[in-house]
């Protein structure tokens, strides 16, 4: 009898202290979230960085929105599968979800790779997923935003259903892929103690107000893209120049200059709570030639 009390005590503290353990993993995981990777030059830098970034931050996680990573439109498989492989945990996406149609059926094979929730529930993919390091499970959430962007069905709204796909994960992110900066400011504030970080994306432009709401959610308007500065938004700078100028139709072509990483890096608290959030904006490192 005594002997299995003892058992039984030598189990529940084993148990506890698993607990405390998990506990400390959840309170010190930190997520890097890279801004939209734009064409082979964007990749390259990613490739490029993302070594030297782990190396000094350890991210637990890693997550990229990777909608413009092929030719600056769209993803396909060989390059999720280049991302996967570098180390990548999980891949948002946006409005540029299917520029490329050999994307579809990759959507729908369980890969941790994400579309808005609020599109039509028709569409190829989903908008949420669940990834799990060192015992710490992060859950993603993809949203679009309506304003100037076309997404089948409400964000605010569909939020719910996807936080509830991810009800068991100890911290989560969301991507809002939005145009307008008045949808994301509004979406962080919605979501503030209830979500680790909301972090938007789509401009391309980083924005200066990253900061950790009053709730515990980390909170950025626009991270910002991985591709070339010495474009316009990606695209070479003389071609969108010269279609402003003339008003005419002009081929749009990915700018390879100046290309720097920009991302955040969220650290965590507790539960679903950050302390901190920070811009990571670097210059893709010089190459030996
Ligand atoms: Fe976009
Ligand atoms: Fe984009």
């Amino acid at each position: 009898m005594a002997e299995s009390e003892a058992a039984a005590a030598a189990q529940r503290s084993a148990a506890a202290a698993g607990e405390n353990g998990r506990e400390a993993a959840v309170a010190g995981a930190s997520v890097l979230f890279v801004g939209d990777v734009v064409g082979a030059i964007g990749r390259d830098t990613l490739l490029d960085c993302l070594p030297i970034l782990r190396e000094r931050h350890a991210p637990t996680f890693v997550v990229v929105n990777g909608e413009n990573a092929a030719g600056g439109l769209g993803i396909t498989p060989k390059i999720a599968d280049q991302l996967f492989a570098a180390g990548v945990d999980v891949i948002t996406l946006g409005n540029h979800t299917y520029h490329r149609r050999e994307i579809y059926p990759y959507l729908d094979a369980g890969k941790p790779i994400l579309r808005p929730a609020n599109f039509l529930r028709s569409q190829p993919g989903h908008g949420a997923c669940m990834v799990e390091h060192d015992g710490v499970r992060l859950g993603v959430v993809n949203l679009s935003g309506n304003v100037f962007l076309r997404a089948g069905r409400s964000a605010f709204s569909e939020v719910e259903t996807a936080l509830g796909q991810v009800s068991e994960a100890d911290h989560v992110l969301v991507d809002m892929h939005a145009e307008a900066t008045s949808e994301k400011v509004a979406l962080g504030w919605h979501l503030d103690g209830r979500v680790t970080a909301v972090v938007g994306t789509h401009t391309h432009v980083p924005t200066a107000d990253a900061r950790v709401l009053p709730g515990g959610t980390a909170y950025i308007t626009d991270v910002g893209m991985t591709g070339p500065r010495g474009g316009v938004i990606g695209v070479k700078r003389e071609q969108v120049i010269e279609s402003l100028l003339t008003q005419m139709p002009t081929r749009f072509e990915t700018s390879e200059e100046d290309p720097w990483l920009m991302a955040v890096l969220i650290t965590c608290s507790g539960r679903r709570h950050a302390s901190s959030i920070e811009q990571v904006l670097m210059p893709r490192p010089a190459h030996e030639l």
